[in-house]
């Protein structure tokens, strides 16, 4: 069994390369850096013959000394360097070595510039490389890892090309700070980007401001291709919903020519744009009051060639004056459009009415989804609106809480269209869509309405091609 003095308070450092021949002409102590961006890299290695190679590596792997990073090095004069985790290593190690038969002469340390990379290190995940390129930068820093930090580390992080945003639960601790602006480099190049960004909480309020700092980088505008369409945006002003995909992809699918749409929620254009670049909407009336993304929205307009089709109204959307212009309503707020449902009412078309897409975070609670669905009174009002609704396969409303949603919801709009118009409206279920997960038991929601006002002389709902007997003039 080994003898040696533990690597503990009192035990001396090993002494940095020295001597002739000791290492590639690194200065003793010069900064280890990261190898982007045109700096030379330098690791520490101990120096042994060939034949005593296998049994160094062995040793420092038993100690968690060997640096299994990068790969170990023939030397000119044909010794072997092995690279080593320098702040662990202590002069007692080596003192071992040499009681365990390695020759005095080259039992020793050295530099090695621009190691390469060990093929365990060329495989590692981002995660892997994240951790080991910080870890080597904070202990390069004289600075310990510990579990502080390791903890700290991004699990998860956002993809936009060149940038990459970091959740807001990633370096906290105030040690990163004395690291900084070389961490979010090695952070930025560890994870294949050239810009870095960290998320904040999402503000409250209606702005959904995604409190985005930019770390690393000149700019946050980035660029997405979604679905054929171009984006983009300024990640430190707005945000991008990926999740939101289904309901894109879903809106795309619509058949909306030659009708007037109006967007109450419209974003830097998330649904804007499928609506008249898939869906052939003739034309958005697309609202928004957070001037960032007012500006992305045009520039998301120009970038596709619509702009021609779509106004922007800068402000609050409660305010709108449009009056009896929209075919279609897009209400794209969660946890609730609640708010805009009288400007929805008021900018449908009071002659033939048209549809409303509201979204909404609807609970649910586990064991109450609806049994013998197709049978029941409920299950007979879903197909009849899927018979009506515009999807061949519409998603069947599995969840009881979704049902009793979208009912009420139905039931709240006739009364608000029955105030403005003095006159009832026929509302009907088209569609209840699920978007995604938002929070356990809570679902994002979209409910397709279908609302008619109810002709005054015959009783008879007025379609989309007819005209009720009090059209007012469409503003
Ligand atoms: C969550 S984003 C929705 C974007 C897109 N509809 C989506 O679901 O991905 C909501 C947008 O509505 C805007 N907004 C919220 N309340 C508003 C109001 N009263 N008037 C105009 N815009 C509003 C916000 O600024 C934000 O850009």
């Amino acid at each position: 069994m080994e003898r040696h003095a533990a690597a503990g308070p009192g035990a001396s450092k090993a002494p940095g390369p020295r001597g002739p021949g000791a290492g590639t002409g690194a200065p003793a102590g010069s900064d280890k850096t990261e190898a982007d961006g045109g700096k030379t890299e330098v690791i520490v290695a101990i120096v042994t013959e060939p034949q005593f190679t296998q049994h160094c590596r062995k040793f420092l792997e038993k100690h968690q000394l060997l640096d299994k990073c990068h790969r170990v090095k023939q030397l000119p004069n044909g010794t072997m360097a092995l690279p080593v985790l320098e702040e662990g290593l202590t002069e007692q190690h080596l003192q071992i070595l040499r009681q365990q038969g390695l020759p005095e002469s080259t039992c020793r340390l050295t530099h090695v510039l621009n190691p390469l990379p060990s093929k365990k290190a060329q495989n590692r995940s981002p995660t892997q490389k994240l951790r080991q390129e910080v870890r080597r930068l904070v202990e390069g820093q004289g600075r310990v890892w510990s579990a502080e930090l390791e903890k700290d580390l991004p699990r998860s992080w956002q993809r936009h090309g060149d940038l990459i945003l970091l959740n807001e639960e990633s370096f906290r601790a105030a040690h990163w700070k004395k690291l900084e602006p070389g961490l979010w480099k090695t952070v930025a190049s560890a994870l294949g980007g050239q810009r870095l960004a960290k998320r904040g909480r999402v503000s409250p309020g209606g702005t959904r401001a995604p409190k985005v700092t930019l770390l690393l980088g000149a700019h946050g505008w980035v660029e997405h291709v979604d679905n054929g369409i171009r984006y983009t945006f300024d990640v430190t002003q707005s945000m991008f919903s990926f999740g939101n995909i289904t309901e894109k992809l879903r809106v795309a699918s619509m058949t909306c020519a030659g009708e007037v749409l109006v967007d109450l929620y419209a974003g830097i254009g998330y649904f804007t744009l499928p609506f008249l670049i898939h869906a052939n909407a003739a034309f958005v009336h697309a609202c928004e009051w957070d001037p960032h993304a007012a500006a992305a929205l045009r520039k998301n307009l120009e970038l596709n060639g619509v702009a021609d089709r779509c106004h922007i109204h800068l402000g609050d959307n409660r305010k709108l004056k449009l009056w009896s212009i929209a075919d279609r309503v897009n209400l794209g707020l969660i946890p609730s459009s609640e708010e805009g449902w009288p400007t929805a009412c008021q900018v449908l078309r009071r002659d033939t009415g048209g549809i409303l897409h509201i979204h909404h975070n609807v609970e649910s609670f586990p064991g109450k989804e609806l049994q013998l669905f197709s049978s029941s009174e409920a299950g007979q009002k879903e197909q009849r609106a899927a018979r009506n609704s515009e999807r061949q396969t519409p998603a069947k409303i599995t969840k009881l809480e979704w049902l009793r949603w979208a009912e009420a919801v139905a039931a709240r709009i006739g009364v608000l269209l029955l105030q403005l118009h003095g006159k009832p409206w026929e509302i009907q279920i088209l569609h209840v869509q699920p978007v995604k997960s938002y929070a356990p038991h809570v679902d994002h929601m979209v409910l397709d309405l279908d609302c008619r006002p109810v002709s005054c002389s015959s009783g008879e709902v007025i379609g989309k091609a007819e005209r009720s007997c009090d059209q007012g003039p469409r503003v």
